[in-house]
């Protein structure tokens, strides 16, 4: 058994529009200091979309600051990034560097209204006014150094401009919240902030708490108790948990042991309750081990290309049971008491130090890729077909003609991931046999004698001058019960460019022409296929059609680890 039912199943409610969002959160620059710029935020943005085992849930982005770092209030790149991934965002401004700064976080934000537009504002699922600002000055939080934070008058200042300054824009109506440790929530003394919120967004990390028993056993109770205390003061407010983690490496912190196998114990233990109970959720983090490795590193992915280093624990959550490939030291061990925890010990620059970094993706966009190796050479099938039409109408299509190989490809041509590429920013599965309806699940990629599936890549600018080889990736066979391949008859597969790029409401009916651009005549284990090589139209959204070849029925989650499904490698 491959691929369950179950997991089918589950995979389709999860991606209903109705699911809380998940996301990580992401900080402004790298270690070093040099600002991330928007192929930076893009790289991460679509590596948390592929994240093994996790069905291409985490598609949120927290944001600490609204200005480009090293800027006075210029837009921070991560709003096109987002754009170009249709990655949705909780925008943060932040308040705990005085009025004047506060005002370029304004500035920034209408800004980034009245240049984007809707394509920006639709994103938008909160906005969070400040982060931690509260916890910032507190006894403890100036016993560790915590640097300058606000108070409440100043933060209800804040919220009163962000909420004026939206007014009347695209933003209007976008739920205004502020981000805290749960202590700063249950001092009464910031009642009038929460008062002021239409959300409540709470920090909890058990690791920290170092002056109770915090061990990974104690770490479910522990995260409840300070989830449960904030939902308490936040008086039905909405509570949204806008960082949690446990570290995978790093000192021990009291009890607190920080390893990959106890960060899968708080993974399976919190992000799966809160993501089963639908609970806003930005995990801390996805990858920090980029130009060092922090310590400690909350990072679920390790130093190195963020495409391509694998998680470092499963991040798959399973209904009721614990999955196999659970780390066999996984002692999960329950129902110790637990004292209320408290905030202690937290360093003072550990934010500083820990929002920074992800991949300096400006180096591998520059650099040429020549990584494919003679393997790859001999996976070659079928490319450039321009004579084949396919039928794009209502009318039933039964199997497109079976293409033959008329060209093989230049040896220089990228087919593995090594080296740069592009993943879909969307695709939009159809239904021949019922062509005006929405299939509606934008993860899960179906090709079978009715169902194809459309695929659209942004071409960056980057790429101008460049050859574009879109190619179709086949992982090998997998014994992991979390496989998210499943092919019920092998067969092959036509991919055609659409006339007009597909949008999330595309269907049989409404997809409009295409012509044919490449196939494969049979998906092989393990392999690489290249489908077609042309001039990158750089800066342009390309639209594609994999229609399947032949007795064809598979559904697969696209990834990049291993490389699963369509992709576009350049070339000189
Ligand atoms: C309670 O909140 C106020 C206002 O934010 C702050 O000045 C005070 O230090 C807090 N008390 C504790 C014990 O954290
Ligand atoms: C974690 O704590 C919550 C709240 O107390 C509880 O409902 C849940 O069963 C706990 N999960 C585990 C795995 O202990
Ligand atoms: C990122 O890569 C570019 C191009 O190689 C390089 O100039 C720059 O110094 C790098 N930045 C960091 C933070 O390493």
């Amino acid at each position: 058994m491959r691929f369950t039912s179950t997991v089918l199943a589950s995979a389709a409610i999860l991606s209903t529009a109705n699911a809380a969002h998940k996301g990580f959160n992401y900080g402004a620059f790298f270690l070093d200091q040099s600002p991330k710029h928007r192929v930076d935020f893009e790289y991460e943005f679509n590596a948390a979309k592929q994240l093994a085992g996790t069905n291409g849930q985490w598609t949120s982005a927290r944001l600490y600051t609204m200005v480009q770092w090293q800027t006075t209030n210029t837009v921070i790149e991560a709003i096109q990034a987002a754009i170009n991934t249709k990655t949705t965002l909780l925008l943060g401004l932040w308040a705990s560097s005085g009025t004047a700064t506060f005002n370029n976080e304004i500035t920034a934000l209408k800004a980034a209204i009245s240049k984007y537009g809707t394509a920006f504002t639709d994103l938008v699922v909160g906005i969070s006014v400040g982060s931690e600002d509260l916890y910032r000055i507190t006894p403890t939080g100036i016993a560790n150094k915590a640097g300058p934070g606000a108070n409440p008058n100043e933060l209800l200042n804040y919220i009163a401009q962000t909420r004026a300054a939206i007014k009347g824009t695209g933003l209007a109506g976008k739920p205004v919240g502020h981000v805290d440790t749960w202590t700063a929530y249950v001092n009464a003394s910031n009642n009038a902030v929460i008062a002021a919120l239409d959300f409540v967004g709470v920090d909890a990390y058990p690791y920290w708490e170092t002056t109770t028993a915090n061990s990974i056993g104690n770490a479910n109770a522990s995260f409840y108790d300070a989830y449960k205390k904030t939902v308490a003061a936040a008086k039905g407010k909405p509570v949204w948990v806008t960082e949690t983690g446990w570290p995978v490496s790093g000192p021990k912190q009291n009890q607190a042991v920080a390893s990959a196998a106890n960060a899968r114990i708080f993974w399976e233990d919190v992000s799966c309750s809160l993501i089963k109970n639908n609970v806003n959720l930005f995990y801390y983090t996805l990858q920090d081990a980029q130009f060092g490795t922090p310590s400690p590193s909350f990072g679920i992915k390790p130093a190195g290309d963020l495409m391509q280093v694998k998680p470092l624990f499963d991040l798959s959550c399973p209904a009721s049971s614990k999955p196999p490939c659970c780390p066999c030291n996984c002692i999960t061990s329950k129902g110790q008491s637990v004292h209320p925890p408290v905030w202690a010990e937290r360093p003072s620059d550990w934010h500083a130090r820990a929002n920074g970094y992800a991949k300096n993706t400006s180096a591998s966009l520059s650099s040429s890729t020549e990584s494919r190796t003679s393997t790859q050479t001999s996976t070659l099938s079928i490319s450039h077909m321009p004579t084949i039409s396919l039928p794009t109408t209502t009318a039933v299509i039964t199997t497109p003609p079976n293409p033959t190989p008329t060209d093989i490809s230049p040896p220089n041509v990228p087919i593995d991931l090594s080296g740069t590429f592009q993943a879909p920013n969307l695709m939009v599965p159809i239904d021949r046999s019922n062509p005006n309806t929405v299939v509606g699940n934008p993860y899960l990629v179906q090709l079978s004698s009715t169902l194809s599936t459309l695929f659209n890549f942004d071409i960056p600018l980057e790429y101008q001058g460049k050859t574009c080889n879109l190619v179709f990736h086949v992982p090998p066979e997998s014994q992991e019960w979390w496989q998210p391949w499943h092919t019920t008859t092998p067969g092959g597969i036509f991919v055609s460019q659409l006339d007009i790029p597909a949008t999330k409401l595309t269907t049989a009916s409404s997809v409009g022409g295409s012509k044919p651009v490449g196939a494969v005549n049979l998906l092989a284990p393990g392999e690489g296929h290249l489908i077609s090589s042309a001039p990158c139209t750089a800066g342009t959204t390309v639209g594609y059609r994999a229609d399947a070849l032949g007795p064809l029925d598979l559904q697969y989650f696209q990834m990049t680890t291993p490389a699963s499904g369509l992709f576009m490698t350049v070339s000189d």
